[in-house]
């Protein structure tokens, strides 16, 4: 039986990976519009990593007999004023998921729920990981500058990344 303070804290775990999903899929829609493939392939990838972290919160609570909620979406972003903005807002999104996942670890604790704090951990490690890869691409961002073939560059660096991330998980 999980403690009904940890079930509703997963339930509004999955409900911020669900808005994460759908804000990546903006994102990638964004991105491709502006044909900038590589970053399109990026936030499209990150779309369904996402729903894998709702989905693996969805089974956990099941296996664990509580309630699990399909939460609602809320419409997300759709514009960006550049493609610098939209690494900005991914990485915002990447901090504000890691600060509310380090906050679940702490009720676990407070709880002593052993079970949740393990199954947490997998989530402490992806964050700590998708925090660099954006991180990665903003500073490459910001070598490249804003002359007139930047956002062929940026986008060429963020296709680099992906193979990059493909290979390391083939690799695991
Ligand atoms: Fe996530
Ligand atoms: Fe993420």
């Amino acid at each position: 039986m999980l403690h009904p303070k940890i079930e509703n804290a997963l339930n509004a775990q999955l409900a911020r990976e669900a808005a994460a999903s759908s804000n990546y899929l903006a994102m990638a829609v964004w991105c491709d519009q502006q044909s900038l493939d590589g970053c399109a392939r990026f936030f499209y990838r990150q779309s369904d990593e996402e729903r894998m972290h709702m989905m693996k919160i969805l089974h956990y609570l099941i296996e664990c007999n509580a309630a699990a909620e399909v939460p609602g979406l809320q419409k997300p972003a759709a514009a960006f004023p550049n493609v610098q903005q939209v690494f900005h807002a991914a990485l915002e999104q990447e901090q504000a998921v890691t600060r509310s996942i380090n906050e679940l670890v702490e009720l676990a604790q407070e709880c002593s729920d052993h079970s949740t704090q393990h199954f947490l951990q997998w989530y402490v490690g992806e964050q700590r990981e998708e925090e660099a890869t954006v991180t990665k691409i903003l500073d490459r961002i910001r070598l490249i500058g804003d002359g007139s073939m930047s956002l062929y560059y940026i986008d060429s660096e963020v296709e680099k990344i992906n193979a990059q991330v493909l290979a390391s998980e083939t690799e695991a």
